[in-house]
């Protein structure tokens, strides 16, 4: 039976108290997979319990390895006794990040067969190509037939100069991935900088890898023979954290932000204040509080350290209450903008001409069934929601959940009127559209 569970909330309250952040979902995403590569036992900290998650590490107990879950947010895999390198198929095109495991597969055995990539899709086509350069230029061949991808190096993999032609989080990833066992060294030029590229390197390197500047345009990976077990814990979300200084931003209010590391926050917190917030910075959290009008203000998302596209759907939502006219420029992917229609449905005013959404300010939303289109769009349905007078019902939360650790628990933690139901296929009422 589909899963046809919604939130309600009941909205026009502002957020008080804390919230603690959890790890990065876009950095364990790729860490679980790189687990293939290691020849011992990774005890993995701080890990988000988003279904993405489970999912992922379902894949990999699919295929032979060992995961014990030690506490709700460590887990331990052993890649050593892996049996079975064929992917599971529809666990694979139920996320985006199954691509990982075509660059881990290839280091370690120097063959992979995985169906391609599923996960959020905005509306348009999201390429791998710039995978398939790298994977290439490392002596592989590759090949797209019947949704699958196949690729392989039977004489091993041999490191290489890459320059992407996109800033490519994904590619970055995959081709370090690719390149932590091969022979010699690989250089990435042009490569994408967000802190959850820095700590892939960072659990590869503590697990014995050398690689030198993520971070940076230029990473350079010196091939190794063998990574050896060990602990390592991942960095806090960036933008779940981002996502619940947005939720103040719209609601009002001052929360306490656990759990975060200030400095990848500054390209967010910049905007929020230019917004109108007041953002304390302590070592390891913020203070984000409203109290005045919200003011507003021009975003254009960029790679990092540029404005995060992953942010842009949240902030968006609150800036439709906004004082004046605000305009997004979306500079990463090619359509990010089909949550306008259902904020439209709560009273926004917002007009999209391809790249751009001109957000007219309203003095207030009001409450309406709402679905999430993708992850974050679905945060911005909640974020609006929160905002809105009466009651917003979000459907299709499923997209959230695949991001998002304990959203309802953490918002009711900072007061947010909000619970989760279970519909059953047979109660839905379909909605009208
Ligand atoms: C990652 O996706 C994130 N996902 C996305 O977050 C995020 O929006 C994106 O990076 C940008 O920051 C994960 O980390 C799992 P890209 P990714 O390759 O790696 C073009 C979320 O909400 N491109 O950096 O797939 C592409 O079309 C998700 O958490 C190519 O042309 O994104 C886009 O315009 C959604 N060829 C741009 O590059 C390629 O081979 C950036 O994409 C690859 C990408």
């Amino acid at each position: 039976m589909r899963n046809l569970d919604k939130f309600i909330i009941n909205g026009n309250k502002p957020l008080r108290g804390e919230v603690t952040v959890s790890g990065a979902k876009n950095a364990v995403v790729a860490i679980i997979p790189a687990t293939i590569l290691v020849n011992g036992v990774c005890r993995i900290e701080n890990v988000p319990q988003v279904s993405d998650v489970i999912i992922q590490l379902e894949i990999l107990q699919q295929m032979g390895a060992q995961v014990r879950s030690m506490n709700p947010t460590t887990v331990e895999i052993d890649c050593r006794h892996m049996r079975n390198i064929r992917t599971p198929e529809d666990l694979m095109r139920k996320m985006r990040a199954s691509y990982y495991l075509i660059g881990t597969l290839l280091g370690r055995y120097h063959k992979a067969e995985v169906a391609m990539p599923g996960g959020c899709n905005f509306g348009g086509v999201r390429p791998i190509d710039q995978h398939v350069k790298g994977f290439e230029a490392l002596g592989a061949e590759v090949s797209v037939k019947n949704g699958f991808v196949y690729a392989q190096a039977p004489q091993g993999l041999r490191g290489a100069n890459i320059y992407l032609d996109v800033v490519s989080v994904g590619a970055t990833m995959n081709i370090m991935l690719a390149a932590t066992l091969a022979e010699g060294q690989t250089v990435i030029e042009n490569a994408a900088k967000e802190p959850h590229i820095v700590d892939l390197a960072n659990f590869l390197n503590a697990m014995g890898a050398e690689i030198m500047g993520a971070g940076t345009d230029v990473i350079k990976i010196r091939g190794v023979k063998e990574l050896h077990g060990g602990t390592y814990s991942v960095i806090p979300d960036q933008i779940e954290a981002g996502t619940y200084m947005a939720a103040v931003m719209a609601t009002g209010g001052s929360v306490l932000v656990r759990n975060v590391i200030p400095k990848h926050l500054e390209c967010i917190t910049a905007k929020l204040i230019e917004m109108g917030a007041q953002v304390e910075e302590m070592d390891d959290a913020v203070r984000v509080s409203r109290t005045g009008p919200l003011r507003r203000i021009n975003i254009k998302t960029l790679p990092y350290p540029g404005f995060p596209t992953d942010m842009q759907p949240q902030l968006a939502a609150a800036l439709c209450l906004a004082e004046g006219t605000s305009i997004i420029t979306e500079g990463v992917w090619d359509n990010r903008y089909r949550y306008v229609e259902e904020l439209r449905r709560m009273g926004a005013k917002i007009q999209v001409d391809g790249k751009v959404a001109i957000i007219e300010g309203v003095s207030e939303l009001t409450g309406a069934k709402v679905r999430s289109c993708d992850l974050r769009a679905g945060a911005a349905m909640v974020i609006a929601g929160l905002a809105a007078k009466g009651v917003t019902e979000v459907e299709e939360i499923a997209y959230i959940e695949r991001g998002y650790d304990n959203i309802v628990e953490k918002l009711q933690g900072m007061g947010a009127d909000i619970r989760r139901v279970t519909v059953s296929e047979e109660d839905a009422v379909p909605m009208a559209r």
